[in-house]
């Protein structure tokens, strides 16, 4: 079993668990079935994502078998862009809800710091980043109607601890200038090619927990052809991390892990693979010298992906300029 992180809102947060992403909704139900068979009882979802229902149903299967009890599984989903006016929110907190077949998130992110025009789930959903065609429509919402519309739905019960993800330090003493609920996390893009090491600062000052996304840098993002992702050497195929993995006796990929484990962060790795399920999961069990998580944060490059830029043209959503 993973070890947990003691977030502000008072509940623990398994510190490895299991992300969505990208998990084809035709193998989603077996992908978090066998991922909990594997030990995982954290999942990271998101309206975006477009798997929730799948997702869900590998949930309930597991329950259904006994395998796990739902207060033992700890579910994350996120606020997509087009619901951040006020009145969007709790009907769509309780779309997803219906969406995964359970009644609360045990933590709910607003997704991106960037408001868009709302899209009934009826004409689209997911509804991704484009009104319509290649047009984007910011709305009016501010993050602090968006926020608080988010402790009301804590206040409602809908979700246990209420978060952030791809938010940065100016903002975030902003938030903190009016939140009643505290963000519980802070999730963001983190791995050797992209360390942010004075965001980690100021989470760990503000008593915010970080959970690391895209643990594996580019590997995420090969699949979109993204050109400085396929430019670069594999993090796992990195002499360094290989030459430091051969000294433990692991994966590669345990020790990229381990590099954000072992300084406090989350990590959220998403496999297919049932194989691998495993040592994603279980990579706590050894310890990293100082010199060597030294030396992998030395590969900083700050080299961002996950980006609206990367994916599509645009001039409007400079969200990390
Ligand atoms: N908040 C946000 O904006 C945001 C953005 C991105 C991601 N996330 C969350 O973070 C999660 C993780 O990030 P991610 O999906 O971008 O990337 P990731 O977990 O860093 O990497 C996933 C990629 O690495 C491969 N992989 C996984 N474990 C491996 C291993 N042990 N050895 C070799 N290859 C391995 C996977 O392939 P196979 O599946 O074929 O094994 C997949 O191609 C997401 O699923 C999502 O939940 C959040």
């Amino acid at each position: 079993m993973a070890p947990v992180i003691k977030l502000s809102s008072g509940y623990d947060m398994p510190q490895v668990g299991f992300g969505l992403w990208k998990v084809d909704n035709a193998v989603a139900s077996d992908v978090v079935y066998n991922a909990i068979k594997a030990g995982y009882r954290l999942f990271d979802g998101a309206c975006d994502y477009g798997n929730e229902v799948e997702c869900g149903k590998g949930v309930a299967r597991a329950i259904s078998e006994g395998i796990v009890k739902r207060e033992e599984l700890f579910i994350v989903s996120k606020l997509w862009n087009t619901f951040h006016d006020a009145e969007r929110v709790e009907p769509i907190v309780k779309k997803q809800l219906a969406d995964w077949g359970i009644d609360y998130f045990d933590l709910y992110l607003i997704h991106f710091p960037v408001a868009l025009e709302y899209v009934d789930p009826s004409v689209r959903y997911p509804p991704g980043w484009h009104y319509e065609g290649d047009e984007i429509r910011p709305s009016k919402a501010t993050i602090q109607e968006t926020w608080q519309a988010l402790e009301a739905v804590v206040e409602k019960g809908l979700a246990k601890s209420i978060g952030i993800s791809n938010f940065q330090a100016q903002l975030i003493y902003d938030l903190l200038r009016y939140a009643k609920i505290r963000p519980a996390t802070l999730q963001i893009e983190h791995h050797p090619f992209l360390v942010q090491q004075e965001l980690l600062n100021l989470a760990k000052r503000e008593g915010i927990a970080v959970t690391a996304y895209s643990s594996f840098g580019p590997a995420s993002f090969l699949e979109f052809n993204m050109q400085h992702a396929v430019k670069l050497t594999p993090l796992m195929e990195d002499e360094t991390i290989k030459n430091i993995a051969a000294k433990y006796n692991r994966a590669p990929s345990q020790v990229l892990l381990r590099w954000a484990t072992q300084r406090g962060l989350a990590v959220i790795p998403k496999t297919t693979r049932t194989e691998i399920m495993a040592s994603n999961l279980n990579h706590t069990d050894f310890d990293l010298s100082e010199e060597d998580i030294t030396t992998i944060s030395g590969l900083n490059r700050g080299i961002r992906f996950n980006q609206p830029s990367n994916y599509f043209p645009t001039e409007l959503l400079w969200i990390f300029g």
